[in-house]
């Protein structure tokens, strides 16, 4: 029996639309699925047999059987015996409005043109695009100077590690990391951060986003609710809408967050801060408001995530001692990081767990991510044991505060009157505060157009914006190019500013 004309007429429409470049065999699949999933062949349409098809369409049959055997394997097409070979029953897309075509497993969405096939959190998360919106870049652009960093010294430290090639270093990390840099961070943060801490509980991270996704993973569950300050770290917002969490934006004012301008009832099982250098503000948070929060975690049975990042980074005044310190209660849980200090791809981080977490989060983190790098974790260890950490802290300390306060000097001109600068003297970046109600963001890019890069404060709001102003990166950058940024920059807001 012949096969129903349509079929072919179908397929060699497809053929001869065809990329000439694709083996006869692609052509015919994509041809046969199209059909199926367009429900231009719907299911049980007999197929014609491999034989007739390969005469008709002048292809070899081994072509048409091996197109069938793929066919046949995904699902689109069941063959009974001795009747032949037909499209399977539920192989074809719902008929969906707008849809061009839908994959067989997984999410039946109708697809925007060519948009890849996103979960819902697939699409938030490439809306929101936040490296390229809401980093903090070394205001002049161009290259990013990384001469600070002692290369030579970690090269050696690494090359040592190789060579020594004990092979429990090339296996995946257990325990919670490479215990001699365990050690070394428990020193380190125990002396320089008032972080009260054993080494078992710190575990090695692959940087904060990691330590934070493992935090919202294991101590938080779909819908729960998690405090952030607004404005906010878009890198920790980012994680906890990834985990699904409810995110409440908490005001900040010149303490930091204030616990008190809660949505009324709001429960939070999570509370993220930066209490030592808001960010992107730049205000340390008060005595008073770490009393608070610390009370607050423990009567809510919340867990507090302080995110150290750059507490190293102070240029005036004594630093102030982690919230970690201060918590009676084991709500803490204290996140730091190497990326501010050694370079940013490094990713190497570190969580100080209270105790009672220290075996969930060890091996939630074998299981989860089998993590590895030994010898980097081995290098460190070293580099910090050898005190060349702390030279190279000292080091960039100084370039920093030098390199802030020659921006600041070129900033000069424009500063005082409605622009003023309200960030502490610490970190990577400093903000100036514009008139409220400013448009910052055209501000900004009135500055890129002059070839000087800045974020607008006001961005980095969750909800409506209650401060704007310029978020300025001095990081990674020679001295001289930031104070000749900063020079173009004092032009662009005079210019801006009324007088
Ligand atoms: C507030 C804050 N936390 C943490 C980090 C560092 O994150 P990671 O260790 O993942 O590089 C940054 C980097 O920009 C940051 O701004």
């Amino acid at each position: 029996m012949r096969q129903a004309t349509p079929t072919y007429e179908l397929l060699r429409a497809a053929f001869a639309d065809a990329d000439g470049d694709l083996p006869r065999y692609r052509v015919l699949y994509q041809a046969i699925r199209e059909s199926i999933l367009g429900h231009r062949l719907p299911p049980g349409t007999r197929l014609p047999s491999t034989r007739e098809l390969a005469r008709e369409l002048g292809l070899s049959r081994n072509t048409v059987l091996s197109t069938f055997e793929g066919l046949l394997a995904e699902g689109f097409i069941s063959a009974r015996a001795g009747s032949g070979t037909y499209v399977a029953q539920a192989a074809a897309a719902p008929r969906t409005r707008g849809a061009r075509h839908a994959p067989i497993n997984g999410e039946r969405r109708p697809l925007a043109g060519n948009a890849p096939q996103l979960s819902q959190r697939g699409l938030r998360l490439a809306a929101f695009a936040g490296g390229s919106r809401f980093e903090i870049q070394p205001l002049s652009g161009g290259e990013v100077d990384f001469t600070l960093f002692p290369i030579k010294q970690w090269q050696r430290l690494q090359s040592r590690q190789l060579r020594l090639a004990r092979p429990e270093l090339l296996d995946y990390a257990s325990d919670g990391g490479y215990l001699p840099l365990r050690h070394a961070i428990a020193d380190y943060v125990r002396v320089s951060r008032a972080v009260r801490v054993e080494v078992d509980q710190v575990i090695v991270t692959a940087g904060t986003q990691h330590s934070l996704d493992l935090c919202a993973q294991l101590l938080a569950d779909v819908g729960d609710r998690v405090w952030v300050e607004d404005p906010c770290y878009w890198g920790a917002r980012c994680i906890f809408d990834s985990c699904d969490l409810k995110i409440d934006p908490i005001a900040v004012d010149a303490d930091g967050m204030d616990p008190a301008a809660a949505p009324a009832g709001s429960r939070p099982k999570l509370i993220y801060l930066t209490p030592s250098n808001q960010y992107p503000t730049g205000v340390p948070m008060s005595l008073a408001r770490r009393r608070a929060v610390l009370e607050l975690a423990a009567r809510e049975r919340a867990w507090i995530l302080e995110d150290d990042y750059d507490s190293e980074l102070r240029y005036s005044g004594r630093p102030l001692a982690s919230l970690q310190g201060l918590d009676t209660e084991q709500r803490v849980v204290y996140l730091g990081t190497f990326s501010k200090v050694l370079y940013p791809g490094i990713k190497i981080g570190y969580l100080v767990v209270p105790a009672p977490l220290v075996q969930p989060f060890r091996s939630a983190l074998y299981d989860l991510q089998r993590p590895g790098q030994l010898p980097v974790q081995g290098a460190l260890a070293e580099f910090m044991e050898r005190g060349y950490f702390a030279t190279h802290i000292r080091r960039i300390r100084q370039a920093y505060a030098e390199t802030r306060a020659l921006l600041i000097e070129a900033l000069q001109p424009a500063l005082g009157g409605p622009a003023h600068i309200t960030s502490q003297s610490a970190g990577l970046h400093l903000v100036i505060r514009l008139p409220d109600g400013f448009d910052d963001q055209q501000l900004a890019q009135t500055a890129a157009a002059r070839g000087v890069r800045v974020s607008a404060l006001s961005r980095y709001f969750i909800g409506a914006p209650a401060a704007w102003g310029l978020v300025v990166g001095y990081g990674y950058a020679s001295a001289e190019k930031i104070a000749r940024s900063g020079r173009v920059l004092a032009q662009v807001l005079r210019a801006a500013l009324p007088r």
